[in-house]
């Protein structure tokens, strides 16, 4: 894809006249510390700008640079994250500061090749850093400008297929502004953010209008186009709150699943519904050999939506004279106050906030 300069002159020319006026005040713009840049995007990710924002607030003034981070707790790291969602980037983003402080002497690569080795930096955040914090010429592709490029060339190529990103990243590639690789890939982002906007773009006042394939042949609302539906697979939880006098029993999750590294309280999961009277003939309970084997409370049912999953919760929660003899490997005990220093998926959170027993 190589477009005359003219076309590509009259592009920019617009776009940036629209950002002059309209850009969002966001902390992390104009910024050449490649940290805090690392630090937004990975944020931004798989989080709207207005969740975003707080977060890197809080990550910024307790971790003001990389080694501060790196020398931080792992425990630590994931609560601050709690609440983000797609923990992975936590995980990632605590060992790449590490990484980066005892093998590449604290400071981040400034070549593509040297920044795709990162656990947790693709294409995408690469493409930001280098844009972003070293004004190299890389074009960022994120969902706002797959939805821009895809309305305004009018293509109907699926977004979601490794081609269709291919296409949309030559032509992202082929509009940059090659001066000022950093002011072109922020206008893009803003400009899909408040432009052409996934539902309602406001075609009215966008100044590509008369440009614009998509809307000159009248396909915004259908592009851009996805092929795949999302497919959910649903999973019971039963989490088992297992309390004696101001001790609670929980457990972190290890395995290579949702929530790798925050804490839940014990559970047994099922892959159907089923009720409690079966639930506690199950060897699992068994295995715990609770000696008064009625729950005190069972709660009501909570639900969490991920994006591959749905997720059935239920907790049980029982008073017990001791907890000391519960069977469980991994299991630990903690007082209340140590459970507030804990990450907690999102469900757990929520059960919490409306038991203020805790
Ligand atoms: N989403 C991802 N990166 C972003 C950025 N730098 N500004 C606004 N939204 C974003």
């Amino acid at each position: 894809m190589y477009y005359c300069g003219a076309m590509r002159k009259t592009f920019t020319q617009k776009l940036f006249r629209w950002y002059s006026l309209y850009k969002r005040n966001l902390p992390w713009i104009g910024s050449n510390d490649p940290y805090k840049v690392w630090l937004s995007e990975v944020i931004l990710q798989q989080t709207r700008v207005e969740q975003g924002l707080s977060y890197y607030q809080k990550f910024v003034k307790k971790y003001p640079d990389i080694q501060q981070l790196a020398n931080a707790p792992h425990d630590e790291v994931m609560k601050m994250w709690e609440g983000l969602g797609y923990y992975s980037r936590a995980r990632n983003m605590h060992s790449t500061a590490k990484q980066v402080v005892e093998e590449l002497n604290s400071s981040f690569p400034d070549t593509y090749e040297g920044l795709i080795q990162l656990k947790g930096i693709g294409q995408y955040t690469a493409h930001a850093i280098l844009s972003y914090a070293y004004k190299k010429p890389f074009a960022v592709v994120d969902g706002n400008v797959l939805r821009v490029m895809a309305r305004y060339f009018g293509i109907r190529e699926p977004i979601d297929t490794p081609k269709g990103k291919t296409l949309i990243q030559q032509h992202a590639d082929s509009l940059l502004d090659k001066k000022e690789p950093d002011v072109f890939n922020q206008a893009m982002m803003d400009f899909g953010a408040l432009i052409c906007k996934p539902r309602q773009p406001d075609c009215e006042n966008c100044p590509l209008q008369k440009s614009c394939a998509g809307y000159q042949q009248e396909l915004t609302d259908i592009l851009p186009v996805k092929s795949k539906k999302i497919k959910r697979q649903t999973r019971y939880l039963h989490f088992f709150v297992f309390r004696a006098g101001e001790k609670i029993l929980v457990e972190q999750r290890i395995a290579n699943d949702i929530w790798k590294n925050l804490y839940q309280f014990p559970v047994i999961e099922t892959s159907k519904n089923v009720s409690s009277k079966s639930l506690m003939e199950s060897e699992d309970y068994q295995a715990f050999r609770i000696k008064n084997p009625l729950p005190v409370i069972t709660s009501p049912i909570f639900k969490q939506q991920l994006t591959h999953q749905q997720l059935i919760c239920r907790f049980y929660i029982f008073d017990l004279k001791s907890i000391d003899k519960i069977k469980r490997s991994g299991v630990k005990q903690v007082t209340f106050t140590q459970l507030k220093q804990l990450a907690f998926p999102g469900v757990i959170r929520d059960f919490l906030k409306i038991n203020d027993y805790f």
